[in-house]
């Protein structure tokens, strides 16, 4: 028997859940229930949808809804999270309205799911940037006790929606004819073609991002852990899809690049995590690039491939030589999948899989 499931939100990343629910063949009795702003005919992950205007008898009934919307007052989550609760509905936010609410489970499958209890109606998924930094670092957590983080990230635009993408690529056009180009300052500050911008999400009053300030309480929360300390710099990258970060990670107990690439590339003891890493050994390689030092490393193009695209690759894992115990590494995963969708449907998955759904 399969769980009436309904989707808010039609954004890149409820047409990921789409997709997702589709390939792993989650158990859906009857059609999947998707809402948005407004009713309309939508073509999601390949399919079209009849798109219902939200309103909360549409919740009657559902056993399962994931939020894609947006964030804040007049977002998905906060007009209507309540309401779907007190309809009967278990709830997976992808929203940041409420991942710091001590009563809401702040989840990442592979890492904490013993957070989620029978009591549990409301579960939230974490940032795309803390997910996939969280997915490699708690199995090196678990081994050595993780004291000190410094991460900068290199954030692709879909991290910011639809709106992003259409910017960037218009931007592009006009970069490529020679024009220069026109951004919406409603969409991001300074222009993204061809450029970095060190901003994701609002600046606070002490200079850091909402976004970096995420990264630190939300890895805190997902480790249990609020002794951590956590650096980061978050940047936006004209890159479509697919989140690249910069780790550097300091341990009270033994840690090695050559234990952290141990734990690493053992299913086992790492769930989620791919590492690619090691000498490049490409017989075909290009004569230029033939280097005997030359080594393997992750890029967000990798995460087309079916192997990896639900995967945190890892790779550049090296010694920190100016410190003991800490470590460098670098980790790429999709933001639309891992970082958001996937991670979503896992959490339903395992809740099915624990009779909690
Ligand atoms: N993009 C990522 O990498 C990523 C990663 C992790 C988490 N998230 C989070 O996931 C959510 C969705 O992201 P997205 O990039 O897909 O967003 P998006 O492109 O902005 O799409 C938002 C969708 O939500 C609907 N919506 C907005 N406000 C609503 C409301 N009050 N009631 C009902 N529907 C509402 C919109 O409806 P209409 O289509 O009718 O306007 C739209 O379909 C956001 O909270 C985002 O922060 C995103």
């Amino acid at each position: 028997m399969g769980l009436k499931v309904g989707l808010l939100g039609v954004g890149p990343v409820g047409d990921r859940i789409i997709r997702v629910l589709r390939e792993r063949k989650f158990p859906i009795d009857g059609e999947l229930v998707v809402m948005a702003t407004s009713a309309r005919e939508e073509t999601l992950a390949d399919q079209t949808f009849q798109v219902r205007k939200i309103e909360a008898n549409l919740f009657k009934g559902l056993d399962l809804v994931f939020f894609a919307g947006k964030e804040g007052a007049k977002g998905a989550s906060v007009q209507w999270g309540r309401t779907a609760i007190d309809n009967g509905c278990i709830v997976i936010d992808n929203g940041g309205d409420f991942r710091m609410y001590p009563e809401y489970p702040l989840v990442v499958p592979e890492v904490n799911m013993a957070a989620v209890t029978s009591e549990t109606r409301y579960i939230c998924n974490p940032n795309c940037s803390t997910i996939q930094m969280v997915v490699a670092l708690a199995p090196l957590h678990r081994a050595a006790c993780l004291r000190r983080v410094v991460v900068s990230t290199y954030q692709a635009v879909s991290g910011w929606g639809e709106a992003a993408m259409n910017q960037l690529r218009e931007e592009t056009t006009q970069f490529l004819s020679g024009r220069e180009p026109e951004h919406d300052p409603a969409v991001f500050a300074r222009a993204i073609a061809f450029d970095c911008l060190p901003h994701i999400d609002r600046f606070l009053a002490n200079g850091y991002t909402k976004e970096e300030l995420k990264m630190v309480s939300e890895t805190r929360k997902i480790l249990n852990d609020p002794n951590i300390l956590i650096s980061p710099t978050t940047v936006r990258v004209p890159v479509m899809v697919g989140h690249s970060e910069s780790i550097n990670a300091e341990f009270a107990g033994e840690m090695s690049a050559v234990k952290a690439i141990q734990i690493l590339s053992s299913l086992e003891t790492s769930p989620g995590v791919v590492l690619i890493d090691g000498p490049a050994t490409d017989p075909d390689s290009k004569e230029v690039r033939k280097d005997s030092l030359e080594r393997r490393y992750p890029v967000s193009a990798d995460l087309q491939r079916d192997e990896y695209k639900d995967a945190v690759l890892v790779g550049r894992v090296r010694d920190d030589t100016t410190r003991p115990n800490a470590i460098n590494l670098w980790c790429v995963s999709d933001n639309l999948r891992k970082g958001a969708a996937t991670n979503a449907v896992q959490i339903a998955e395992a809740m099915l899989d624990r009779g909690l759904l």
